[in-house]
């Protein structure tokens, strides 16, 4: 500003179009998920619990709080990129809004800790921990903050927040996996090696290590949605036959099955759960 001299209109011209937009571009920016950067922890012992509600997502089976509940090689974030806040793979901004929730497979209303709950006996190949636990009320808080200052929305439909891995215009049937063998070669076993069982710089895609029958991403549907917005990390450009394929070859290998009374807690800890369903998430 220094340089234009005090009398010249220009730069006042040049000011007020910038600040208008500034303005429509701060408007626009509201309605998007706020960034890390953006949220403050809640004082006291509220925000500890937020925090510590993170390091379990990024440290699922390791910290020795949510250890003893995950059964094979991931974290949370291994699906929920950067702890749940990238914005689009499986997201975890905005998603206590959603909640309580109607959970067709469960047949019953759930609340965000019962979501919670049910990717520790899936995608983690888990053991349900009981409700109200320190590990549940950690997650479920940090999960919650990542929420703050967004409307209420419960949904009615399904249990999903409003910013979810969109489903894919393609059906699962069109999946060759013979292609998605080729594809996985080139994309994807530099980090997660040929035999699917990863390394230093992926987790497992299959076997033992990996999430079992009863998650979502063991339906070649699901994971291809979930690839096509978060694989290859730094290169998402799948097409949607490209995602499927990959998927199909994926899943097309073994890993754990999901008997449910496996993965719930001795009854005495389990608290009010009815779910008989067994089909995935
Ligand atoms: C193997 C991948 C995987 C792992 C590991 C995983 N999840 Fe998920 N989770 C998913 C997928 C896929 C969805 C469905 C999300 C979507 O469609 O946008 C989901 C959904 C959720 C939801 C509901 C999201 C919503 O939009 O309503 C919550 C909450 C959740 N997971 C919590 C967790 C927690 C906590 C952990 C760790 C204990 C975990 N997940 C581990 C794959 C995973
Ligand atoms: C540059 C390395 C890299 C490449 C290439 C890559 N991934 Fe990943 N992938 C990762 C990392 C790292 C994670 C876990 C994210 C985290 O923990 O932050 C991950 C997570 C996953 C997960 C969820 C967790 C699990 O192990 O089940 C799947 C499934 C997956 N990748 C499949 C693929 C597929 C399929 C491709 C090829 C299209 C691919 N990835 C390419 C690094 C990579």
């Amino acid at each position: 500003m220094a340089r234009h001299p005090a009398g010249s209109s220009r730069p006042m011209i040049a000011m007020v179009i910038g600040l208008s937009a500034f303005a429509l571009a701060t408007t626009l920016r509201s309605a998007e998920p706020k960034s890390t950067t953006e949220r403050i922890l809640p004082p006291g012992k509220l925000g500890e619990v937020v925090r510590l509600g993170r390091e379990i997502v990024e440290r699922t089976g390791e910290h020795p709080l949510s250890k003893p509940y995950v059964a094979n090689a991931l974290t949370c974030q291994s699906c929920h990129l950067q702890a749940g806040q990238d914005p689009q793979a499986a997201t975890f901004l905005g998603v206590a809004t959603a909640y309580p929730a109607w959970s067709p497979r469960e047949k019953r209303v759930v609340t965000l800790e019962d979501r919670v709950l049910n990717c520790f006996m899936r995608s983690m190949n888990g053991v349900r921990p009981p409700l109200g636990s320190e590990v549940s009320v950690a997650v479920t808080t940090y999960i919650t903050w990542l929420s703050a200052g967004e409307s209420l929305a419960m949904n009615p439909d399904r249990p999903l927040g409003p910013r979810g891995v969109p489903s894919l215009a393609l059906p699962a049937a069109q999946a060759d996996a013979g292609r998605g063998k080729v594809l996985y070669a080139e994309r994807c076993a530099s980090c997660h090696a040929d035999d699917g069982q990863g390394g230093e710089d992926g987790p497992p895609v299959w076997g033992e290590r990996s999430y079992n029958q009863g998650a979502g991403m063991s339906r070649n549907d699901k994971l291809a949605a979930w690839l096509k917005v978060a694989m290859p990390p730094d290169d998402r450009d799948l097409s949607e036959q490209q995602a499927l394929d990959i998927a199909a070859w994926v899943n097309a290998h073994p890993r754990p099955k999901f008997v449910l009374k496996d993965h719930l807690p001795p009854a005495d800890r389990l608290g009010e759960y009815n779910a008989a369903q067994q089909s995935p998430e």
